[in-house]
């Protein structure tokens, strides 16, 4: 809609996985509002690819960097399209642009997702209008300790291109709601269902949730089973694949908080959502619904609060006290302050709320104020061609305490871990970044210390039914008896000759023991597999010191065996990751 600034536009695109850069889009495009910019901000994937290339407005791109240095899923197309050998040279040659990267620098491959995409829009003849900004969350502020100036250069920029037609719109001033979200009269139909429904799913009811570790062991991981509804006749996922869940709050907390808000009474009610902006409502939000629903399968009210959460929380503060606190917390200043508030002792949204008992959110601001619940991926430890119908996975179920002693549990695995045999679920699948050889003859060496096993057992299975004998697992785990993870079925492929299992516990002895020394005692066996019969290597866990301590020993393996340095064996493994010989999937 052409308005009086319909040519001041800007396009805000993100790469998201925990949803930390999408906050960060929606804040640059509040700051945009209020410079009188007609902002859009979808996700990459989301975005018109042909408007993108034509862009006759400014496009600022904000990405976060996953896994090994890798590009979170929402930008995965729009970055694989972007590398294209047929696009020329000069196709983005019209397109001025900005690039944001949220990272963490203690990580080898630091902010690398929006390092390749600033480097790849440029040779695409894309014109920056700022220098990268590289977003750290070793800054004592976090990202924002870089995005706040590098914000204010970007603003300097685009108003001396696009001078203010009118002042700034302060920071006293709330921005309109992106959604317009009213109580409607009449009452649900069934489309409203209890459910959670999610259109690209795949329902599958939950058959089993075994314990895996012992009763008293500290750590309570699981074995969930999943029936397919309909498996399909090809396979849904591969060997190494996850499968994508969506959880819910609990209904306790979803109680307590409608309360604290004062919504009980309308927790119910019918309630119309529309969006007023051009990307459209989540497909999977009916047009109504109700309070209950949305804080039970769309808000997360149980993650930590980030800036934005109390810089729109300000405006509708109606007490004075809680408002200057918003507001520091708001303000570039404040943010050591809300780290210390916030972050470090992770306390959530609904504790936030319990203590600014005045700071209340209007509901037709909902949308603009609470996160929205992230979907989470679990390695699959079950083979589609063995078990078409059975998803299995291997969970650990997250319980820590924080530093204000008070417990605290994932909100996917608790999900998880409280729900009711029977109930249904909405299951997708997404590729893992380990892949199998192609050649069942292929030797392969897993490397799985704790729920690092989990994509192995599919690893395992589907090699079992190809014939491939060649499999060699190195496990870890505390004890024998306490966390040794799928035992039973380990020690029957053992008995059957398809396995070979070498385990380090760690704590049966006075001494650690651990998976990277016995990959050393077998050094033998592990050159003659590795140099001269080709195998392929995994290394899957929590990352931690793990696949770096692993790493060293097969590069301890190489240099005895081969007679050479330690630089030509690391080079080795160099030569062998890039080879895809050597895979690592590894996770905090
Ligand atoms: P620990 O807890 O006794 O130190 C699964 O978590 C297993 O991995 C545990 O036995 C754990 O041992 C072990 N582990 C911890 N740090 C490790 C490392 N750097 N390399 C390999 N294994 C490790």
């Amino acid at each position: 809609m052409p308005g009086p600034d319909g040519d001041r536009r800007l396009l805000v695109l993100y790469g998201s996985q925990t949803g930390y850069a999408k906050d960060t889009a929606q804040r640059i495009a509040r700051q945009g509002w209020r410079r009188h910019f007609v902002v859009q901000v979808q996700a990459m994937d989301q975005a018109d690819r042909a408007a993108v290339f034509a862009a006759t407005c400014p496009v600022i791109f904000v990405c976060s960097t996953t896994g090994q240095g890798d590009e979170p899923d929402n930008m995965r197309r729009f970055w694989r399209f972007l590398l294209r050998k047929s696009i020329p040279h000069d196709a983005l040659g019209n397109v001025a642009f900005a690039v944001f990267g949220l990272g963490d620098s203690s990580y080898q491959k630091f902010n690398f997702a929006a390092k390749r995409l600033f480097r790849r829009l440029t040779q695409l003849g894309a014109q920056p209008i700022v220098d990268r900004g590289d977003g750290d969350d070793q800054h004592y502020l976090g990202v924002d300790g870089a995005l706040d100036p590098w914000l204010a250069g970007l603003w300097a920029e685009l108003l001396s291109r696009f001078p203010l037609p009118r002042p700034i719109i302060p920071d006293s001033v709330a921005p309109d709601p992106s959604f317009d979200v009213e109580f409607a009269a009449g009452s649900l139909n069934d489309s409203n269902a209890q459910d959670a429904p999610d259109p690209d799913g795949h329902p599958a009811l939950l058959v089993a949730a075994d314990r895996l570790t012992a009763a008293e062991h500290f750590q309570d991981v699981r074995c969930f089973r999943f029936e397919l509804e309909a498996p399909g006749p090809a396979p849904l996922w591969g060997p190494g694949d996850c499968a994508v869940l969506r959880p819910a709050n609990q209904a306790q907390d979803v109680s307590a908080f409608l309360a604290a808000m004062g919504w009980a009474d309308n927790a119910d009610a019918p309630l119309r959502v529309a969006a007023r902006n051009p990307v459209g409502l989540p497909e999977r939000i009916p047009g109504v619904t109700t309070l209950g629903w949305l804080f039970t399968y769309y808000f997360d009210i149980t993650a930590v609060p980030r800036r934005s959460f109390f810089e729109m929380l300000y405006y509708f503060s109606a007490n004075d006290d809680e408002k200057e606190r918003l507001r520091e917390f708001s303000a570039t200043e404040g943010q050591d302050e809300l780290h210390t508030y916030c972050m470090r002792p992770r306390r959530t949204i609904m504790e936030v709320l319990d203590d600014l008992p005045h700071s209340r959110v209007p509901v037709g601001y909902i949308f603009d104020v609470f996160p929205e619940i992230a979907e989470r991926s679990f390695s699959i430890s079950s083979a589609a061609e063995v078990t078409p119908s059975l998803v299995e996975l291997t969970v650990a179920i997250v319980g820590y305490k924080t530093l204000m002693h008070k417990p605290r549990v994932g909100l996917c695995t608790r999900w998880l871990a409280n729900m009711p045999l029977g109930q249904r679920v909405h299951l997708r699948f997404a590729r893992g970044t380990m892949q199998l050889p192609n050649d069942p003859a292929t030797p392969v060496i897993m490397v799985g210390p704790g729920t690092g096993i989990a994509a192995f057992m599919s690893f395992i299975r589907q090699r079992r039914s190809d014939g491939a004998r060649s499999n060699y697992l190195f496990f870890g785990c505390r004890g024998r008896e306490t966390d040794f993870l799928h035992q039973r079925h380990l020690e029957e492929w053992v008995d059957d000759g398809s396995l070979s299992l070498f385990c380090a516990f760690s704590r049966d002895q006075d001494h650690k023991i651990y998976v990277q020394q016995r990959i050393r005692e077998h050094g033998d066996l592990v050159w003659s597999l590795i140099g001269e019969q080709g195998a392929a290597v995994y290394v899957s866990g929590n990352a931690n010191r793990m696949p770096d301590d692993v790493r060293q020993a097969f590069t301890d393996v190489v240099r005895e065996h081969s007679g050479g340095s330690d630089e030509s064996a690391a080079a080795y493994i160099l030569a062998m990751t890039k080879a895809g010989r050597y895979q690592e999937e590894c996770w905090q």
